[in-house]
């Protein structure tokens, strides 16, 4: 065995070690640890290139829905969706209808589940796909080449109106469903948005299927005693139509734009959206999915919830390609017909840090 390769095999043990624990990054950091450990560390290198990119003093757009019922108001709204889905591929959104309460709650809920005693959380900590509810810390953990400093509760459902409360752990179930429905439903309003920004009928995105898919990806970024050294999520693009995330107070999320990574500011009752790989390949490239992700911070917890709408749950049966509307001579479709489940098997294969759009999927 070459020195590379007992590396190799002593990160897998640590790996491994830590997953065993089913207590999370929260677990270590509350073991009182004050440097973090190797599998955690990124590679001297990619330190290296962090340095290269400054970050930024621009700001992510931020789009007042307020008025929206008004013609020329919705006509404005659209103009400024079209921009900020072309260029920056992110927008926040205010006055989008969903109350302070139930956003404040949903963060709450989240945050009590990360905090509860180990033993019951526990209970959910799983790898196992099938499982509607899965607790666990870097989904990509035996896959990736860094482990981030993150632990996440998924909630995967195919429609917000079947969230089974009765699977959902106690301490988040109430705030899970409410938030569940009322992310649904402004969900639907966003992708009509988009479907007129891309100069389509209002309900063709919908009429695709778009605004289905409903999981949640509720993150807890406790803490960490050496930021400089690791990321909380590393730098990837979301795969699916559409993200609809809301941040609590604590910086992390950075945006990559015009080679700099720029700060989204959290805006107390707003919502970051973004486009996905999906709406990028139907929309023929016109809208960017762009790439972000999450630096570790001293201060914690960071607490957020990525709501990802992927598309239809009977995957096998649906094909995605460049709409026809969006297709001419002077713009031939760049991107491949794809079969979503094909689509989610690769993405999921593919890991985190990859031109996975561009590597698989164009012509
Ligand atoms: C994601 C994501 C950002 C955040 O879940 O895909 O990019 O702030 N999350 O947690
Ligand atoms: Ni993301």
């Amino acid at each position: 065995m070459n020195a590379s390769d007992a590396e190799e095999d002593d990160r897998m043990q640590d790996l491994k070690d830590f997953d065993k624990t089913e207590a999370g990054v929260k677990g270590l950091v509350d073991s009182g640890l004050q440097k973090i450990p190797k599998i955690f560390v990124r590679p001297a290198e990619e330190l290296a290139e962090d340095l290269n990119h400054k970050s930024a003093q621009i700001e992510v757009p931020v789009i007042d829905l307020g008025g929206l019922e008004k013609a020329d108001r919705r006509k404005q709204i659209v103009e400024e969706v079209r921009t900020a889905s072309e260029t920056w591929g992110f927008f926040q959104v205010v006055n989008h209808g969903i109350s302070l309460n139930v956003l404040d709650e949903m963060l709450d809920g989240i945050q009590k589940f990360n905090e509860q005693g180990v033993e019951d959380k526990k209970k959910y900590y799983t790898r196992d796909r099938m499982r509607k509810v899965r607790f666990n810390s870097n989904y990509d953990l035996f896959t990736s080449r860094t482990a981030s400093w993150r632990d996440t509760l998924n909630i995967s459902y195919s429609d917000p109106d079947q969230t089974d409360s009765e699977e959902l752990p106690a301490f988040c179930r109430k705030s899970t469903v409410e938030y569940s429905k009322h992310v649904g439903k402004f969900g639907k309003i966003l992708i009509g948005l988009l479907s007129e920004a891309l100069g389509l009928k209002p309900d063709q995105l919908e009429n695709m299927d778009c605004s289905k898919g409903h999981r949640l990806a509720c993150h807890y970024y406790p803490e960490c005693p050496e930021p400089e050294l690791t990321l909380g999520t590393a730098k990837h693009s979301d795969p699916g139509f559409i993200t609809i995330l809301q941040q609590n107070q604590i910086n992390g999320l950075q945006i990559f734009f015009q080679n700099q990574w720029v700060d989204v500011q959290p805006i107390r009752g707003a919502l970051v959206i973004n486009i996905g790989d999906l709406l990028q390949l139907v929309s023929n490239g016109k809208f960017r999915s762009n790439k972000h992700r999450v630096v570790a911070n001293r201060l914690g917890p960071r607490i957020s919830v990525a709501c990802f709408l992927s598309g239809p749950i009977d995957m096998d049966k649906v094909f995605y390609g460049p709409i026809e509307e969006l297709i001419s001579e002077e713009n031939p479709p760049i991107y491949k017909e794809v079969l979503l489940s094909d689509y989610v098997m690769k993405f999921i294969a593919a890991g985190l840090d990859e031109n996975f759009l561009v590597n698989y999927f164009k012509v």
